[in-house]
């Protein structure tokens, strides 16, 4: 399947994924692509990480709630007549994902309650690296199966390596999986030899120290009981895999100008590429590139008369504009490179700097309606 713009990944995908490194602006472009396919008349679920403020503010986003959030139709539409498309937006809470995930997996309420009530369980889900990454995956793949929702766009996490999302249900399982947990674990004697069980005493005596004698025999419970739930993960990660490898899913690399984040962007899409994953497109994000007709200020002088105050203020004016048409050329430049490098099918397309209109919806829409004019 071929897209010449963003326009039609929106018409047709069933899932977006924003990448891209931290700052480059994924949760704004995860925003502003949710609005115009809303607009466009899909049925669109924006599921974002940690939005700037003045962004959850223009979306009318409550600090985190347990459901997504419906952009009211009369601030969608502001602006037009009223379309058949809705927008839902939902934070996500990386705990309240993973307690969800405990109560669907577990086999039954009670242990699922027992588990989740467990002052272990708070402990481990802090510690276990990935859970925001986590629980992005694992929330999109309860959305997934939502028929409410015709386009799901994914922002992903600030993480320090922008791939730490695609690994994070794999590295949950494999950390799990690993023997450092079955240390803490119900000792078994089938299990490991002589040392391995020298481990686990050891273990068992730190435990003992750190949590009381007692409290450590509750923690080898919990993660016995725990323990059982892997095999849920591990399927329904390998489901989230095939959804996000298939044609329905598209992954847009959001970067800025700045060489720092085009590097990182190009290492991703390698990445992607080599996963087999449906690599899409760029997104250059606040860039001049679109701006192909910034004004001569020479032009002025004809307007004003010989007062050397105007020539002066106009002298200024243009090396200031000459300074800006530079950038904006540079910035088409880089475009036109991205666009050299990308596969058949996928789009590169600027973003403008959308500066303070962003703190109002009507920014969000305008700067969806430059990443994919209808
Ligand atoms: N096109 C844009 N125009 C103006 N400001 C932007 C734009 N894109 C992002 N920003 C701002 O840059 C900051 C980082 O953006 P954000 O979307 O949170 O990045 P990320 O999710 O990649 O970390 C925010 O303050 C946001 O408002
Ligand atoms: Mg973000």
């Amino acid at each position: 399947m071929s897209a010449r713009s963003l326009h039609q990944l929106l018409r047709d995908k069933r899932v977006l994924v924003l990448c891209g490194a931290g700052g480059v602006g994924k949760t704004t472009t995860a925003a502003a692509l949710g609005v115009a396919a809303a607009r466009a008349g899909r049925r669109v679920l924006v599921l974002t990480i940690d939005p700037a403020r003045r962004l959850a503010e223009a979306m009318g986003l409550p600090e985190s709630g347990p459901e997504p959030t419906t952009v009211p139709p009369e601030r969608l539409f502001a602006d037009g007549p009223r379309g058949t498309g809705r927008l839902d937006v939902w934070m996500l809470d990386p705990r309240l994902v993973f307690d969800r995930m405990i109560h669907r997996l577990a086999p039954s309420p009670e242990a699922a309650r027992a588990i989740v009530e467990h002052r272990v369980y708070r402990f481990l889900s802090d510690l276990v690296a990935g859970v925001q990454e986590y629980a992005a995956t694992e929330a999109l793949d309860g959305f997934l199966a939502d028929e409410r929702y015709e386009l799901i766009v994914l922002d992903t996490p600030p993480s320090r390596h922008a791939l730490d999302f695609l690994d994070a249900p794999g590295r949950l399982s494999r950390f799990l999986d690993e023997r450092v947990v079955s240390l803490f674990g119900p000792e078994s004697s089938s299990r490991g030899g002589r040392l391995w069980q020298g481990a686990q005493a050891l273990v068992g005596r730190v435990l003992d120290g750190v949590f009381g004698a007692g409290h450590a025999r509750e923690m080898r419970t919990f993660v016995g009981a725990f323990s059982g739930l892997f095999g849920g993960i591990r399927l329904h990660t390998e489901r989230l895999r095939a959804r996000l490898a298939s044609p329905d899913a598209a992954f847009l690399l959001v970067t800025s100008p700045e060489s720092a984040a085009l590097r990182e962007a190009a290492f991703f899409r390698d990445t992607l590429v080599e996963r087999g994953l449906p690599f899409a497109g760029y997104v250059l994000n606040r860039s001049w590139a679109r701006e192909d007709a910034l004004a001569h200020p020479e032009a002025l002088l004809e307007h004003v008369s010989d007062d050397p105050h105007a020539e002066h203020g106009v002298a200024a004016l243009s090396r200031l504009a000459a300074t800006e048409r530079a950038r904006a050329e540079s910035h088409r430049t880089l475009l036109v490179r991205l666009a050299e490098q990308l596969p058949t099918g996928a789009v590169a397309v600027a973003a403008p700097d959308a500066g303070a209109e962003l703190e109002e919806f009507g920014g969000l829409v305008r700067l969806g309606d430059a990443l994919a004019p209808g």
